[in-house]
Parts: C-alpha cells; structure tokens; sequence
C-alpha cells in the first residue's frame, strides 16, 4: 500500500497501475522536497506521468494542492523513504532523477550501500535511466562527511570505485561529469538555490542504465 498526499491529506493508494494506465512514460524524482521539480515537468509533459517520492508530507503541502487545483492529472506524490518503500514501484520507471540528495539518500548513491541501492535500481525498467546530481565538500560540509564517511568526490572515485559499485546493484554508468553553473540554474529548485547561491562549488551528475 502507497500513502499518496492529497491536498494535505494523506491517503492510501491500492493499485497505482490503475493511474498509469494512459501515460506512455513513468519518471521518478526521489526525495523531491517540495516537489516542484515534477510538478513543472508534469505540466510540460501530459503524456508522462511523475511520481514524486519524499518522506517529509508537510514541505509538498503547496504542490501538491497546486496539482489539484490546477487538474494536473500526470503526478502524485508518494510519502515515504527509499527505505520503507515497498514493491509496487519496482519496474515502473523510464527515469528515476535524484537532484541534491542529503542524508541517508545521499549516502546510498555514493558508498557501497546495496540496501538503499538496490531498492533505488529496483524503481527502474530495464533500460531505465537514474540521473543522479549531487554535491558535498570538505569546504562546505565537512561535518556530514565525516558523520556519513563519504568518499571524497572526484571524476576518477566516481569512474573506478563507484563504477564497480553501480554495477553490483544492476547499473551501469555512462556518463559522469562535473555540472556548470548555467546547467546547475536550470533546476529552478529550492535547494539548487540554497546550497549553491553565490557559491562557486563541484556538482556532480551521473547517468547510468539499468542492465
Ligand atoms: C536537499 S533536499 C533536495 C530536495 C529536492 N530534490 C530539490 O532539489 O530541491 C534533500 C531531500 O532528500 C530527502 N531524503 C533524505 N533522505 C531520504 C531517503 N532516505 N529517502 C527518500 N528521500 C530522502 C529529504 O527529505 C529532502 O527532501
């Protein structure tokens, strides 16, 4: 069962299949914050449906009443963990985006975490693409590094040791490169504001594939 938010209720869900009948597209943002990443794209793209998926209800409140208000049939948002996620997700999506995971979200995609990994490769089709962006330094948040222990990003960590990891959990990476700051504004999210306005900073996008 799915606990889907609507209009500031949270209601359970029994067959999402029913919801995704007509869309020729399933894209997954995990962890979407306040959600507006898939709430823009959704109004773009009526022919693809978006699940945005985050365990705090309360920062979806304002889009997910937006999406009602405005009939935007093409999107739910789903409240919950990767790690309490169950299995009605699994091989649903074409995409799965992470955009400026934090936590244990974070953690997963960059160690070897097969737990969290594996439950996040699960979400995709086979040929899905997972489009993972994210950034931490030791300038910028040097107690999160050494709470988590998380590697020190660079090219070469993410094309060697994370390559082997990726591949364990069914993923193979294909591209891996270090975002400008014209391609960091483009996400328009609070967090891609937050955390590098003014602020010159490595962000990284990987793309893999789901073998
Ligand atoms: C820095 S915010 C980024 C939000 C959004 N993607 C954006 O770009 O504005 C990180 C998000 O990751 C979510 N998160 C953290 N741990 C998570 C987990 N284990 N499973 C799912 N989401 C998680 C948080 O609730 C938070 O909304």
């Amino acid at each position: 069962m799915l606990r889907i938010l609507i209009n500031k209720k949270i209601e359970e869900l029994d067959n999402i299949n029913d919801l995704l009948e007509q869309y020729k597209y399933i894209n997954i943002d995990l962890g979407t914050g306040n959600g507006k990443f898939v709430y823009d794209l959704a109004k773009k793209n009526p022919n693809t449906f978006y699940i945005g998926i985050d365990p705090t209800a309360s920062n979806l409140f304002e889009y997910s009443k937006k999406a009602q208000k405005y009939k935007i049939k093409n999107i739910i948002y789903i409240i919950s963990s990767i790690e309490n996620l169950n299995d009605d997700l699994n091989n649903l999506a074409d995409i799965v985006y992470i955009n400026f995971p934090w936590g244990s979200l974070l953690e997963g995609i960059v160690k070897d975490m097969p737990e969290i990994l594996n439950k996040i490769s699960l979400l995709g089709k086979s040929g899905a693409e997972f489009n993972f962006t994210f950034a931490y330094s030791s300038l910028h948040e040097p107690a999160e590094i050494e709470k988590r222990q998380l590697p020190i990003l660079s090219t070469d960590y993410l094309l060697s040791d994370l390559t082997e990891i990726y591949k364990k959990a069914n993923l193979k990476i294909v591209s891996c490169i270090d975002l400008t700051p014209p391609e960091i504004n483009v996400f328009g999210t609070l967090w891609s504001k937050k955390l590098f306005l003014g602020k010159s900073r490595d962000v990284f996008r990987i793309i893999s594939h789901k073998i």
